[in-house]
């Protein structure tokens, strides 16, 4: 498999880091725009290689996309990354443009790609995607949700004191602030609901300190986090690798699914060799379905500024 990621910052460099080190893609081409950055970045990745135990080959390209022509996947993280005390869509008017021209320059080289989005506000990048390939609905993935629920399982793993291979969890909605929604009623630690083993008040605290994960960590670090990012996309593409149909919440085009249409948002969906294989529609409470119907207003909101 030939995988392309656009963006060789720290969000880029560790998709590919990831990728790598599971060693199941023969090839990671990284493109960034500031000359010798990619290239720079893939070789330090290539001298992890004889320590990692990874045959992947890195390499990089500066604002080059023949390197990437025959892309399996591409993932696309380019675009500027918030500061503390922004939010993901005051990102739109600096990133829109620059996610557009980079999907386009993609898909000359690889028409059969399957594209992973990254860039903010994620939602809404992949439906300018949309827009700008005309690619199969099946062929553009959102990531947001895939790292949400890991941000879910962590933090629900903290308030258990349990291991985080205990926890099973969910997080629908737009990648926002204020428009995910972690699944707390279907949470599970090996089958048990959470709510077993939390209060209520403790739960409503995961569910808040998830929704602002990406918020906390830009406070922290003064940019956006790479590391589960990174790993979430890597987990995208191993499943296309492997043909897994393993489910994943991810945003997708949805034509009906939840009484929604004509917006990306994240749902539940299987992730194979075709890349969104199906659109898993689980039944919701009626108060979970008004929190998806709010969160998906929010996004047409933003996807009005394209
Ligand atoms: C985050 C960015 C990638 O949530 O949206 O960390």
């Amino acid at each position: 498999m030939k995988v392309t990621v656009v963006g060789a910052g720290a969000v880029g460099a560790s998709c590919a880091e990831y990728i790598a080190i599971k060693n199941f893609a023969s090839e990671v081409v990284l493109v960034d725009i500031k000359e010798g950055f990619a290239e720079g970045k893939a070789m330090d990745l290539m001298q992890t290689a004889s320590l990692n135990g990874f045959d992947t080959k890195i390499t990089g390209a500066t604002n080059d996309y023949s390197s990437t022509a025959g892309s399996d996947v591409a993932v696309i993280t380019s675009g500027i990354p918030r500061k503390p005390g922004m939010t993901r869509e005051e990102l739109i008017s600096t990133n829109a443009g620059i996610v557009k021209s980079v999907a386009e320059s993609l898909i000359k080289e690889s028409p059969e790609v399957i594209i992973i989005v990254v860039s903010n506000p994620m939602d809404t990048m992949t439906y300018l995607t949309h827009k700008a390939t005309g690619l199969p609905k099946n062929r553009i993935i959102g990531m947001g949700g895939a790292l949400d629920s890991a941000r879910f399982k962590y933090r629900l793993a903290e308030a258990l004191d349990a291991p985080i291979s205990d926890i099973d969890g969910m997080v629908i909605g737009g990648h926002s602030d204020t428009g995910m929604i972690p699944l707390t009623r279907l949470a599970t630690r090996n089958s048990v609901p959470v709510s077993a083993f939390i209060s209520d008040e403790r739960m409503e605290e995961v569910k808040q300190a998830t929704k602002v994960g990406g918020a906390t960590l830009t406070k922290l670090l003064g940019t956006s986090a790479w590391y589960a990012p990174g790993a979430a996309v890597s987990a995208l593409v191993h499943a296309i690798a492997n043909d897994s149909k393993k489910m994943f919440p991810c945003s997708c085009l949805l034509e009906g699914e939840y009484g929604l249409s004509d917006l990306c948002i994240g749902v539940p969906v299987k992730i194979g060799a075709n890349g969104v294989e199906e659109i898993v529609e689980i039944e919701l409470t009626d108060s979970e379905k008004e929190e998806l119907a709010s969160s998906a207003e929010a996004v047409s909101k933003t996807n009005g500024l394209l």
